[in-house]
């Protein structure tokens, strides 16, 4: 994956699921293309076979888990995510919490089969725990900013800084209520790598300007 990087959650936002998401992914693609920028969306699972089928951008699962073949019923199959073209799941979302064991064995799976991993932490201190396990990066969100107004590069610089420590400065990044170019300055100034977001992107009216906004603070 390419660094810096701006990467979009879609979460389960109204504008970006079903068709919105095959809408959404390819104005992601194009600002990536216009720009140079690094992006990637993370989809949800019913939405990611289409809209790997109609972007080149990496593209990730909200989740996996760590399961193969076999007696699952209801699992995200790994391989499967693999086959039909996702580059990497997040793991450990907020939203989405699972147990230590849990992000251990997802994260050894998903390497296995050749999935990129970004888990998330709540705390750099829990982020620091989870570096052990090997991710590819961890992106560490303060759960009370996420879908708030303020970011956590304003409201938290403190945490980033912390975060830069406890993780390391060439694969962590930050995220909850990103969502212009100075949350985004802000953040690769104290040390991350890049920025994980959702609502700034995925309830905005005009997301293309937001997007070209955000990519602005890369540089
Ligand atoms: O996964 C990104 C997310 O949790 C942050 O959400 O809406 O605060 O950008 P938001």
């Amino acid at each position: 994956m390419k660094l810096p990087t701006i990467i979009v959650n879609f979460k389960l936002h109204e504008k970006a699921v079903g068709d919105c998401a095959l809408k959404l992914a390819k104005i992601h693609e194009k600002v990536a293309q216009d720009t140079g920028a690094s992006i990637g969306i993370a989809v949800n699972a019913l939405d990611l076979r289409r809209v790997v089928e109609v972007v080149s951008i990496p593209v990730f699962a909200q989740h996996l888990d760590p399961v193969s073949f076999g007696s699952h019923t209801g699992h995200i199959l790994p391989e499967l995510l693999k086959e039909i073209g996702a580059f990497g799941t997040l793991l450990n979302h907020a939203e989405h919490q699972i147990s230590d064991d849990e992000i251990r064995r997802s994260i050894a799976i998903a390497r296995e089969v050749g999935l990129y991993t970004i888990v998330c932490a709540n705390t750099p201190q829990k982020g620091q725990e989870i570096k052990e396990y090997g991710p590819d990066l961890i992106a560490v969100e303060p759960p009370e900013l996420i879908g708030g107004d303020i970011s956590v590069s304003k409201a938290g610089p403190h945490i980033v800084e912390e975060a830069v420590k406890l993780v390391g400065e060439n694969r962590l990044l930050v995220g909850a209520g990103v969502c212009d170019a100075e949350d985004v300055g802000i953040a690769l100034k104290l040390g991350a790598c890049g920025v994980l977001l959702a609502s700034g992107v995925t309830k905005a009216d005009d997301p293309e300007k937001v997007l070209r906004e955000l990519v602005s603070g890369l540089n």
